[in-house]
């Protein structure tokens, strides 16, 4: 039998069905309360919303577990790869080999991107920071393929476009480093696997041979399965926001790189090198900082700590967490930044102010140390998690238009003046 709640207001009483998902988790589907009561619910900044119901990726942040499609990110981060993990993603199961073979094939056969886009490259500034580049440059995607605009269009169709995507990224991410330093761009080598093409395109010159180190390789290949997706998240919910109004797969990930850029999402991992950076010109001393974070009177806080969802462990820092100690001991990398992160966070996790609030360090607190040691700038941290984000901004859209998901739109409680009479300019 279907569970209710009720809500009694004003002298009656409402029944409220409660969703129940695989996992347990129980939701009030409050989505008749305004028809019947008059009454909408406010929850800023969706704490405590539910906006869909997913079968893409299982989290519990007390309990701290992550599973895309059913699997555990542990076991995926030490067995998988990264396209697997987006075929999985995005069509639901693990492909068999037959299907891997087929995915990757497709992939490889569209990472050329159209010379027009060259141009539109070359129109900003090298100081234009990657991330605004590189949604501009998806954005400009639906130029190329204007049949992508269509997102109700045949099935081939925006499989079609999920597979350019997905092999166009590594080369737009990599070209808008280029622009940055002002050098010419590297086409893709279709002989490479994914995150190897993408580091030759980065740091390769077109003249010159470029042996990728397979240390890097691998150990960047980890942090995008890592990154994959996140359920419900900032640049999550902008994606499914803005393709349920029917725009096009590329002009809503242009949107989700929009929201993912922000320092309190993707873009604390460069926020966090900035920082350990600081306190390192600065002395060093780690307590002020602890105490600047504490202080309700400052607006700094510590980046890379603190999640909306994890309130004990990121699980993923974890895995990350052992993944950076090993890259940098094979790298033979020895970072004074590094040695800062240590102590901030023996100290943090320790202060009772960050374990009353349940602030552990996440994702990108070690995120940035490996991008760091693997040679990757630091403006380019934010552009490494959108290339790891994609396959779940695709799963989110693909699986928002194929439920027939209707257009986002929420409400509010309007605190404005009520109304008044126009007054004239020469009367105010
Ligand atoms: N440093 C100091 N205090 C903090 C921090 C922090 N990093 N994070 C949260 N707090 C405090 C906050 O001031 C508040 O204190 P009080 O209860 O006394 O008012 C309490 O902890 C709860 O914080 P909140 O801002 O209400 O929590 P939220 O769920 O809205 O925010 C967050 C989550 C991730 C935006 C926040 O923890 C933060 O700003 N962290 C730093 C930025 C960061 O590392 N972001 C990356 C998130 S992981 C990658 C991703 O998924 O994008």
């Amino acid at each position: 039998m279907s569970k209710t709640a009720e809500l009694h207001y004003d002298g009656k009483s409402y029944q409220i069905p409660v969703v129940e998902g695989t996992e347990n988790e129980k939701a009030l589907d409050i989505s008749r309360i305004r028809a019947e009561s008059g009454l909408i619910t406010l929850d800023k900044g969706f704490k405590n919303t539910g906006s869909t119901e997913s079968a893409i990726t299982f989290l519990n942040g007390e309990e701290g577990i992550l599973r895309y499609r059913g699997y555990a990110i542990e076991d995926l981060a030490e067995k998988s790869s990264f396209i697997e993990v987006a075929f999985l993603l995005i069509y639901g199961e693990l492909p068999t080999t037959e299907e891997l073979k087929d995915f990757q094939e497709r992939i490889v056969h569209h990472t050329l991107v159209h010379e027009d886009v060259k141009s539109i490259l070359d129109g900003f500034p090298s100081k234009a920071h990657p991330m605004g580049v590189l949604s501009s440059l998806v954005s400009s995607l639906t130029a190329f393929y204007p049949k992508s605009l269509d997102p109700n269009r045949s099935k081939e169709q925006v499989d079609g476009t999920i597979i350019r995507i997905l092999a166009k990224l590594p080369t737009l991410a990599a070209w808008s480093y280029k622009n940055r330093m002002r050098q010419p761009v590297v086409y893709p080598n279709n002989n490479l696997d994914y995150c190897s093409n993408f580091l030759r395109m980065m740091f390769g010159l077109p003249t010159e041979e470029f042996d990728v180190n397979p240390v890097v390789s691998k150990a960047l290949d980890k942090l995008l399965i890592l990154h994959a997706d996140h359920e419900q998240n900032c640049s999550a919910s902008t994606v499914r926001i803005v393709g349920s109004s029917h725009a096009s797969l590329y002009a809503s990930v242009s949107a989700g790189i929009a929201a993912l850029w922000g320092p309190l999402h993707g873009g604390a991992n460069q926020a966090v090198i900035e920082m350990l950076e600081a306190i390192r010109k600065d002395g060093g001393d780690i307590s002020k900082y602890v105490a600047k974070a504490k202080d309700k009177s400052d607006s700094f806080r510590l980046m890379g700590f603190g999640h909306r969802v994890y309130k004990n462990f990121d699980p993923r820092a974890t895995i990350i967490k052992k993944a950076a100690d090993e890259v940098l001991a094979e790298l033979g990398v020895k970072d004074p930044v590094l040695d800062i992160a240590k102590q901030l966070e023996e100290i943090a996790l320790k202060d009772e102010y960050f374990v009353a609030r349940g602030l552990y360090p996440n994702v990108d607190f070690y995120s940035g140390i490996i991008y760091r040691a693997l040679g990757i700038p630091t403006d380019m941290f934010t552009v490494m998690f959108a290339l790891g984000r994609l396959p779940g901004w695709v799963a989110q859209w693909k699986e928002m238009r194929e439920n027939n998901e209707p257009i986002g739109r929420p409400r509010q409680v309007y605190q404005g003046h009520t109304r008044r009479d126009y007054v004239n300019i020469a009367n105010r």
